[in-house]
């Protein structure tokens, strides 16, 4: 057993990811070569956690760096071995990832490393040293995002951050309208629709087609700021936790900014499930969590405001900011989980170390082996993209023409009963209720085949 005597270790502030992979310990031989090293890494070096047991020495998958996303996607070597650092749900095949993402083995033993070290140590730890290393936690994450620490403050979910966001927004007067659209998160929905009776803002809802494409969602969103000019507020979903349809957020933004409307970006589902930086949504606000697609313990969100946009939104009750600077006063998260915070770092680590990149193209391979072939089945209708772009590695489905909640509900009770397959029920959508199919990187083509073959018997 690896033990450090050190009660706490501070964090180093400055480690670049090159410094991190200087601790890589010489790769193994594995019998699927050395390609297919894991390196051992150890973890102090990341955070200084004190470390105890199995996580004082963690090894990270290492891809192979002359291999592209899409090929990586489908080498079933590299991705058996990045499963061997997960727990499996036994009894079912789990297709069920969007509710939140499971921790790697990593991230698993340095959070359970975390909380002992804080609850030995108390508030000792708590009073004099949380303040620094979840500053480290803000930088990783602002970083990961590539925006500045400033724009960062961490929330305990994606709900908190956006839920602040709804609550706190001051640009609204009677009269103005808000807009959020069927395919958004609903308790979302209801908090922009609590803005009628809160503000006296009239609330519209955008209806979007159960398959659509980039061009044919913009076009939704173009007409639908025209025909009310008097939006002041929108919700803008990323990917949409109904069926993984990817939203074209930039371009929708930039239609947004020209009429004066402001957008709240819900990008909970999204971040880790694809690829991406903040920057490249051009939205001011966005809600994440940490612990659907990063992999981070449960309890970890964080609210991003660009430099320069907090105007609009108030500071949380009694916090004060007269120069609209800080971001940190637009949530108050009073005593939280100070272990799940500390274990941030090494959920990125875990996640940088697949790459973002690979990860999103093998998730989308994944959600493909379904979604061809349930594309030719007539019995079945399919839920998401209508292109590539649209899709996401999530998707949902119904039996055709049957889009009721018992109709629904029955569907996913064969596939858990009758197939062995996990689902959830996804409702919301316009056009009704619909089994929601999420496979995650440990998911296996088996299991996809699994669900292939129980869509087949529904017929
Ligand atoms: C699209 C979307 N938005 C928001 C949320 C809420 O996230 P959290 O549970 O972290 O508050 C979810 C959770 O499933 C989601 O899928």
């Amino acid at each position: 057993m690896f033990k450090i005597s050190i009660s706490f270790s501070p964090l180093r502030h400055n480690l670049q990811d090159s410094q991190l992979r200087d601790t890589t310990l010489a790769p193994e031989k594995t019998s699927i070569g050395r390609r297919r090293f894991l390196g051992a890494f150890a973890a102090t070096a990341a955070v200084g956690l004190p470390l105890s047991g199995s996580a004082a020495v963690s090894r990270l998958p290492t891809p192979p760096t002359d291999t592209s996303p899409s090929a990586l996607a489908q080498d079933e070597s590299f991705w058996s071995e990045v499963a061997t650092f997960y727990d499996r749900t036994t009894g079912v095949v789990n297709l069920e990832h969007g509710y939140w993402g499971k921790m790697a083995h990593p991230v698993q033993d340095a959070y359970i490393d975390a909380t002992r070290m804080v609850n030995a140590q108390n508030s000792f730890y708590a009073r004099k040293q949380f303040e620094t290393d979840e500053k480290e936690s803000v930088r990783r994450v602002a970083r990961a995002l590539g925006v500045y620490d400033d724009e960062i403050v961490l929330t305990r979910n994606a709900t908190e951050a956006i839920h602040n966001l709804i609550r706190q927004y001051r640009g609204l007067e009677a009269g103005d309208a808000v807009l959020s659209a069927d395919i958004d998160y609903p308790h979302f929905k209801t908090a922009m629709q609590w803005l009628e009776g809160a503000r006296g803002a009239r609330s519209v809802e955008l209806i979007i087609p159960p398959r659509a494409g980039q061009s044919q969602i913009l076009a939704l969103y173009r007409d639908t700021f025209d025909n009310n000019p008097d939006i002041k507020l929108m919700l803008l979903m990323h990917v949409s936790n109904q069926h993984g349809l990817v939203l074209p957020v930039a371009r929708i933004a930039k239609e947004a900014r020209k009429r004066g409307i402001d957008v709240i970006c819900d990008t909970a589902q999204s971040w880790g499930l694809l690829d991406y930086q903040v920057p490249s949504l051009q939205v001011d606000w966005a809600g994440f969590n940490l612990h659907k697609w990063i992999g981070s313990p449960v309890g970890v969100g964080a609210l991003y405001m660009r430099r320069g946009s907090l105007e609009k939104v108030a500071p949380y009750p009694g916090e004060s900011d007269p120069e609209d600077t800080l971001v940190s006063t637009r949530v108050h998260v009073g005593t939280s989980n100070f272990a799940a915070v500390l274990a941030v770092p090494h959920a990125l680590n875990f996640h940088e170390a697949i790459g973002a990149a690979n990860k999103e193209a093998r998730l989308r391979y994944l959600r493909q082996l379904w979604t061809t072939e349930a594309e030719s089945m007539s019995h079945i209708e399919l839920l998401g993209g209508r292109d590539e772009e649209s899709w996401s590695g999530m998707g949902s489905f119904r039996l055709a023409g049957r889009r009721s909640a018992e109709d629904v509900t029955a569907l996913q009770q064969r596939l858990e009963h009758e197939f062995g397959v996990f689902t959830v029920i996804r409702k919301g959508l316009a056009s009704g209720y619909c089994v929601r199919i999420t496979p995650q990187v440990f998911t296996t083509p088996d299991n996809m085949a699994q669900l292939v073959d129980a869509l087949k018997r529904l017929a």
